[in-house]
């Protein structure tokens, strides 16, 4: 099946617009199905925090996307860095291409996203999924984030519902809620490759955690289905790789080596197998060292909390916010 039949288009129609806006038609230009579209993907793997960020290019124009950026952060002495993110604004100027969108799979956990700094120097529009509202509820109060703090994804510039389109130039992009991992994860499907972000991991790396608050491990293998009914063909990118077994970083698979070999949920493993998995090895995971500054600048869409009285801006630590089932 291809992708355009299973989201009920024609060929060569798509659907462009945006949660918050207009909805609009349009004919595709190339009249190709969509997964027949292969967009020029480049990953830009961040050592400190496992993570790897996209360029998405379209590959009838220059227009790219910015999946998952990084901020670097030396948290014991309270400096950000931009090295991980100039490496990427450094191939947006060598290739001259033009920012479109700054997608972030989720409210991540283990980095602080560099989208805001990216869309100062090269423009685009931050995206994120709706329940982005879920997630600053939970953690706005966790933070004690105060009324400034609006709880309504208006820091983002869209926010995506399941199925929600967007193009990328003459590229089409659509998006699929997989929950599970948290309640605001996304998989954004560009022509014939899928960003999972912390859905699936390589396949010897099995899947992401669901025990942050509002994660649940049923809810992540059934968004896992999801992205294991596209075709075989599409292209798998991960948002982290550890290197299992000490082999080198990795970050492509494809649906079918991921319904075959991965090694949580590959040969068929049922939900009731994968909670119990999940569940266990959930509970032998500590906290991620970066969660308590990521979660506060993230659920802001990248940006710092407003500087305070006298000046200054500070990141929190609530004591015993987050339970790490690890030490309890
Ligand atoms: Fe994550």
């Amino acid at each position: 099946m291809t992708v355009s039949a299973m989201i009920g288009l024609g060929t060569g129609e798509v659907l462009m617009g945006k949660y918050l806006g207009e909805v609009i038609f349009l004919k595709m230009p190339s009249g190709k199905h969509l997964d027949q579209i292969i967009p020029q993907v480049e990953g830009f793997f961040h050592a400190a925090s496992n993570t790897i960020s996209y360029v998405v290019k379209d590959p009838s124009s220059n227009a790219c996307a910015v999946i998952d950026s990084v901020l670097d952060l030396d948290y014991a002495s309270g400096t950000i860095g931009y090295t991980h993110a100039d490496a990427i604004l450094d191939y947006i100027e060598q290739h001259q291409l033009a920012v479109q969108w700054l997608i972030e799979t989720h409210v991540h956990a283990d980095h602080l996203s560099a989208a805001p700094y990216i869309q100062q120097e090269r423009g685009g529009q931050i995206g994120i999924a709706q329940q982005i509202v879920e997630v600053q509820e939970e953690f706005g109060k966790m933070f004690n984030a105060g009324t400034e703090f609006q709880r309504d994804g208006s820091q983002f510039d869209v926010l995506f519902k399941d199925g929600s389109q967007y193009m990328i130039g003459e590229l089409l992009a659509y998006v699929i809620h997989t929950p599970g991992h948290t309640p605001a994860c996304m998989t954004h499907v560009i022509g014939d490759a899928a960003f999972v972000g912390d859905t699936l991991f390589m396949p010897d790396g099995g899947t992401a955690r669901a025990d942050f608050p509002g994660g649940d491990a049923g809810q992540l293998y059934r968004s896992i289905q999801k992205i294991l009914s596209l075709p075989d063909e599409t292209r798998i990118f991960v948002c982290h790789d550890y290197s299992p077994g000490g082999r080198e970083v990795a970050w492509q698979t494809s649906v079918a080596e991921e319904r075959a070999k991965n090694i949580h949920i590959g040969h068929g493993a049922s939900e009731a197998e994968f909670v119990a998995m999940r569940t266990k090895r959930d509970a032998t995971l500590a906290m991620p060292t970066l969660i308590m500054p990521s979660i506060q600048v993230n659920m802001r869409a990248g940006h710092m909390p407003a500087s305070e009285p006298g000046g200054g801006v500070y990141l929190k630590v609530p004591i015993s916010g987050l339970k790490s089932k690890k030490s309890s």
